[in-house]
């Protein structure tokens, strides 16, 4: 599968997405290394910080089916520029995917990828805490 065919499941995915309170649309589509996907879409609580990311969405359903490696994520929001994972969700990608690839997607279906170590260098990881 291509990043095309990867944003368009993620477009598909923020379709389901529930911003009741932002009305900020996300989408996320993860891909395994056996090139199976996980979507997910951000989810809103009214206890605000109980939101949860689209990205942090499809990692934790992936990782809940046992699945442990990963090639890439693509993220799409409503949004003219390419939309930008959260420090959240960076932290997440970092630990549980590695350095994938991060596809931003924009509201043109226009794609940029960026490594997950370009999105949050010198990232705090397991080795810190041995
Ligand atoms: N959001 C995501 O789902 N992913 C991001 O990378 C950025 C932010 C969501 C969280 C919240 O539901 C809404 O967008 C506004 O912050």
């Amino acid at each position: 599968m291509n990043y095309k065919s990867l944003a368009a499941k993620a477009v598909e995915a923020k379709s389901k997405a529930l911003p009741t309170y932002s009305n900020f649309h996300v989408g996320a589509a993860l891909i395994t290394k056996d090139d199976k996907i996980y979507t997910g879409c951000n989810i809103e609580s009214s206890s605000y910080s109980l939101t949860i990311c689209a990205e942090r969405t499809a990692i934790f359903k992936a990782i809940s089916e046992g699945e442990r490696k990963f090639k890439a994520i693509a993220v799409v929001g409503d949004t003219e520029g390419f939309i930008s994972p959260c420090g959240a969700c960076r932290q997440v990608i970092s630990d549980l995917c590695g350095d994938i690839d991060v596809v931003l997607v924009n509201s043109k279906n226009e794609t940029k990828v960026m490594k997950t170590s370009e999105l949050l260098p010198f990232a705090f990881s397991d080795k810190d805490l041995k």
